[in-house]
């Protein structure tokens, strides 16, 4: 296989930067897009796409799904509408890239890892995050053991939601609307990627609008050892967009995570007894990213070794107790 064809299914606005991205892969090149809104797909395409021409438009996801030449689907529906077209497109043999959350439970996740085993297929959830440079940064950082041992982090994610994207908070939390669902997951996952372990329960609360939507959403994750990790999400917030990690030795800030790819990247940290150090890090789209690796896992037919199924099934857990965790007001087992 020398170019992976691919196929769109939502005229998602997160399409903004995912067209280009998949657009300037070498190996890839766009045959279709579908939005169930009339005329959305090709609204979607002419505003995003940097080559429009070559994209066909349907409001039908099952022409996209069907289609023998599309060998790869990308799916930035809404968070609760993941999971069905996921298994419909793998049945179909495509490889899928699922944005975040991959689903809402543990048990669609195992799903969709099952039927790609049976497959032969490449699944992979939509952290691009993890494809940032600053994020190598982090990591090897971590990994020299200059802060010790990571003995707790907290990670923010903010922004007053705009009015176009209301239809995001007008249906309830346990129907996949809310903050919890759109930006928790990043928060959350970054917290396992830095601090690492067995997570043994959660606690979290939020406060919701009319819908029963959580506009925003605090928590406590507690690791088997009792070392402990934050978060914090909100629709209603000024905007924040970042982590701290403290160990025994030191501290280090990300200032701009889950960033678009012209925002720069910084990382600070101070040591114990030095000056504190503010590091400027290369530039990097991370959507880009995402798609070369993706892309790299389908020719060498192997998952994703940064985000593997594994990780997919444990994020779902967490993020399964943490909806618990807010609907019962209790402290919940993962
Ligand atoms: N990786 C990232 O940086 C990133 C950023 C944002 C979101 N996400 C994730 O990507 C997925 C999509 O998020 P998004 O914010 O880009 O999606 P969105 O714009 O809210 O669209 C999601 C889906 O809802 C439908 N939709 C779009 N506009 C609509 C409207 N005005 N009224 C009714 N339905 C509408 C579309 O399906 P149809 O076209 O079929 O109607 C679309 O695929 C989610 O899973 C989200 O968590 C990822």
């Amino acid at each position: 296989m020398k170019t992976i064809n691919w196929g769109i299914l939502g005229a998602a606005r997160v399409n903004q930067r995912l067209l280009p991205a998949i657009e300037n892969n070498h190996n890839s090149r766009i045959l279709m897009l579908a939005s169930r809104r009339n005329g959305a797909a090709e609204e979607c395409v002419q505003q995003y796409a940097k080559n429009p021409e070559g994209i066909k438009t349907t409001t039908n996801f099952d022409e996209v799904i069907n289609h023998p030449d599309i060998n790869a689907i990308y799916i930035p529906l809404a968070n609760e509408e993941h999971t069905e077209v996921a298994l419909k497109s793998i049945a179909q043999k495509k490889h899928v890239l699922i944005e975040k959350p991959m689903a809402l439970t543990k048990q669609e996740v195992k799903s969709i890892t099952q039927a790609a085993k049976e497959n032969n297929v490449i699944v992979m959830e939509g952290f691009m995050y993890v494809f940032h440079p600053q994020f190598d940064f982090v990591l090897d950082f971590i990994n020299s053991g200059k802060l010790g041992k990571i003995q707790y982090a907290h990670s923010m994610f903010s922004f007053p939601i705009q009015p176009a994207r209301y239809y995001r908070i007008n249906r309830s939390i346990q129907d996949g609307g809310g903050a919890l669902w759109d930006i928790g997951p990043y928060a959350i996952h970054t917290l396992r990627q830095v601090i690492r372990g067995h997570i043994k329960q959660v606690n979290a609360t939020a406060k919701m609008n009319s819908h029963q939507a959580d506009m925003s959403a605090s928590g406590i994750l507690e690791f088997t050892d009792k070392r402990r990790a934050t978060f914090d999400v909100s629709f209603e917030c000024t905007r924040r967009s970042e982590f701290e990690i403290f160990g025994e030795k030191g501290r280090l800030k990300c200032h701009t995570v889950w960033q678009h790819e012209d925002d720069e990247a910084i990382i600070s940290y101070e040591l114990d007894e030095s000056a504190p150090v503010v590091e400027k890090i290369q530039k990097g789209n991370h959507f880009e990213l995402e798609i070369n690796h993706f892309v790299e896992c389908i020719f060498n037919n192997k998952e994703s070794n940064k985000l593997s199924m594994n990780d997919a099934i444990q994020q779902a857990a967490l993020m399964e107790a943490t909806y618990k965790s807010i609907q019962s007001n209790q402290w919940v087992s993962v």
